[in-house]
């Protein structure tokens, strides 16, 4: 595991899409594992930017979004379809056809899942996955206890995370109370990890992911079996590193 620390989020955006152009630039057709969340909205603006500069292109690589929320619309805009479309494929250019995210509103959503998963595998493996980290240590939605096996399925969103994420609702009642995620053993499959945090309310979970024991009780935690994860992290999210 690398784990770089820099001084400012605007810092860690710029090397972490360093780290996603350098995948795209050896494999235009990358599959890339795609997370929402504030936290990944600095990597996408950097890489837009170098698309608009010309240095790389989206058009060849394939996404697959970590995550999508059970019960609201995919017109909803805190969908996370609506979110990979407006945040990532317009202003980084993948072709729409080429980016799948998981159907929250299948009426199987146990099938949706294991669909998504045979997706995935079908695409050949992600090549390079962002993620993000909740104050609880989730990735994905991999709320702690969540098995280091587990694939693509539902799982209900803990409520610290219902309440994390309660300031992009109007009220907190509006938070979704499930979700599909990809899971451990999916994220952990990804040929290359990339997670990013910023800010003083990431510090607890960063120090227990990096340097606490590998447990279920810190889903991030997994990234220590992980023979090619890169953390990055601003100075905040970094200050209870020892
Ligand atoms: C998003 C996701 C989540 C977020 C995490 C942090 O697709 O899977 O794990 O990365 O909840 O969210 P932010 O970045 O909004 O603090």
């Amino acid at each position: 595991m690398e784990i770089l620390i820099l001084p400012t989020p605007a810092d860690v955006g710029r090397a972490a899409a360093g780290v996603i152009a350098a995948v795209v630039a050896n494999r235009p057709e990358a599959v890339i594992g795609l997370a929402t969340g504030s936290s990944p909205q600095g990597i996408y603006r950097d890489l837009a930017r170098r698309v608009d500069a010309g240095e790389i292109a989206f058009e060849r690589a394939r996404g697959f979004a970590l995550d999508e929320y059970v019960g609201i619309p995919q017109e909803h805009p805190q969908s996370y379809a609506s979110i990979i479309a407006r945040d990532v494929v317009e202003p980084l250019g993948f072709d729409p056809s080429l980016v799948q995210v998981p159907d929250g509103r299948a009426s199987d959503l146990d099938l949706a899942a294991r669909q998504y998963q045979a997706a995935i595998l079908a695409a050949g493996g992600i090549d390079i996955q962002i993620l993000g980290i909740g104050t609880n240590g989730h990735i994905g939605f991999n709320e702690p206890t969540s098995s280091f096996a587990s694939r693509t399925r539902i799982k209900t969103l803990a409520l610290r995370t219902r309440e994390d994420n309660a300031r992009f609702f109007a009220t907190p009642d509006e938070v979704p109370t499930h979700c599909l995620t990809q899971g451990l053993g999916t994220i952990l499959d990804a040929r290359a990890l990339v997670l990013v945090a910023q800010g003083e309310q990431k510090a607890d979970a960063i120090a227990a992911a990096v340097e606490g024991p590998v447990s279920a009780f810190v889903p991030a935690s997994a990234l220590q079996l992980h023979e090619h994860a890169t953390i990055v992290v601003d100075e905040a999210a970094a200050s209870r590193l020892r």
